[in-house]
């Protein structure tokens, strides 16, 4: 089904769309993106699963079509024409992020599989090098087990406990807490910038000043941060900027793992193999400089370098009617769900992106998201990866709608539509 189909399709579904504003630069944006004109039992899709992951533009398609078609050479390898071709593709992605995000300099852009892949490189790396018996790490209750596990693991290794600042019942983070939680035995700090379960945007800012305060280093997990707020590394001052290319509509299989060079050159490598070393002997072995101390082996290179045009895309959505259109999506919800009986949405705040997890009092979350996508609407359901969150909110699972720029107040209207028409078959 084509764009104009679509909307034609959804305009049948949801009556009186007059009501909803249309923005020209968001439909224009949307019929640059394949997926989102496809059908799912013979319905439009309405795809509102971006958290988990975001569909991918023509640019990023056909960038690595045309790689694979002819500029597949192993990077950093060989003399020959593909290799320097590929290279370049590959290091001009890396360029392209480190103005994204404004780091320092490019040695402190490592390509990595995705933001799990770079929290359990700084886990391992940093760790081992810095981490000792008594010392703690610091997480949040709202971190997602990507952002739990590896430092879990760490903790276990070096014989340091880790710590836990809880949220409250909005889902905000008790910042009276911390500083009774902050002391010099915390080496490092990490934290979500933006919630993937309640779509708040945490106070960064406030939590790198305090950690850094007693001496610990911060991470920060960029995954849904990179993809609705401005990052500045430098301006932030944190020491690790950690995010996923296929959030940020590149391709899967792929990320960023930025840390201040003062930190990356003291950290030992995480994996070893080609591309990582200097000289090797049995008896010894030197290490490549930054970055590609920290890229062993043969990475996704053509997913890495699906990131320049990815981040142009990003840019294109960014404020003017992307971001009207998205905040009366947001109001729009919160009006419509206030008036469901028995539905909770999690996490309230002044900053929230337009994502929202809830339950609905007396059907299975589950259910819920099952019955949504025979009507061709995707969402998630579920733990979301943050089992000790949904846990501490009561419950076992949650729904959760997530909205990237490209989705529209018409496919916000198709969720309410859809969600009245599942409860009453779920409710009886
Ligand atoms: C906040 C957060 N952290 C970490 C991750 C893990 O990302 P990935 O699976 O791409 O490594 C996700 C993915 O949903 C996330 O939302």
């Amino acid at each position: 089904m084509s764009g104009d189909a679509n909307l034609l399709f959804l305009s049948i579904i949801v009556q009186d769309m007059d009501q909803f504003r249309q923005y020209e630069q968001v439909e224009a944006i949307r019929n640059r993106i394949p997926a989102l004109s496809r059908t799912v039992y013979g319905k439009p899709l309405v795809y509102l699963d971006n958290a988990a992951t975001a569909q991918k533009p023509d640019v990023v398609i056909e960038r690595v079509d045309a790689m694979n078609r002819g500029v597949n050479g192993n990077i950093h390898r060989a003399v020959h024409r593909l290799s320097e071709e590929t290279t370049l593709w590959y290091e001009q992605a890396r360029d392209q992020v480190r103005d994204f995000i404004g780091a320092a300099a490019r040695e402190e852009v490592i390509f990595t599989s995705g933001t799990t892949a770079a929290i359990n490189t700084v886990a391992y790396a940093w760790c081992t090098q810095f981490l000792k018996a008594g010392d703690a790490v610091l997480v949040t209750e709202a971190e997602h087990h990507s952002n739990i596990v590896p430092w879990q693991l760490a903790c276990q290794r070096a014989g340091a406990t880790l710590r836990v600042l809880p949220v409250d019942d909005k889902g905000q983070w008790q910042m009276d807490v911390l500083e009774t939680l902050l002391d010099e035995r915390v080496k490092l700090v990490a934290a979500a910038h933006i919630s993937n379960v309640l779509g708040l945007v945490n106070p960064v800012q406030a939590l790198i000043d305090a950690a850094h305060r007693v001496g610990a280093c911060v991470l920060i997990d960029g995954a849904q941060g990179i993809v609705h707020a401005p990052v500045d590394v430098q301006a932030l001052d944190c020491d690790f900027y950690v995010f996923s290319g296929h959030k940020l509509y590149a391709e899967t299989g792929t990320g960023i793992l930025y840390g201040k060079r003062v930190w990356l050159e003291q950290m030992p490598p995480f994996l070893g193999g080609g591309d990582m070393v200097d000289t090797v002997t049995f008896e010894k072995t030197t290490y490549a400089p930054l970055p590609l101390k920290f890229e062993a082996g043969t990475g996704n290179f053509i997913g890495a370098a699906s990131l320049a045009p990815a981040i142009d895309f990003a840019r294109e959505m960014m404020g003017g009617q992307f971001e009207e259109n998205q905040l009366e999506i947001s109001a729009y919800l919160k009006e419509e769900f206030s008036k469901i009986d028995g539905l909770r949405v999690y996490g309230e705040g002044e900053h929230k992106i337009p994502l929202f997890s809830f339950s609905v009092e007396g059907c299975n979350h589950g259910d819920i998201a099952t019955l949504l996508d025979k009507l061709g609407i995707a969402v998630r359901s579920g733990l979301m990866c943050c089992e000790p969150l949904i846990t501490r909110f009561g419950h076992t699972g949650l729904v959760r709608a997530s909205f990237a720029p490209y989705n529209t107040l018409a496919e916000a209207a198709v969720l309410v539509q859809g969600l009245h028409r599942v409860l009453r078959m779920l409710r009886g």
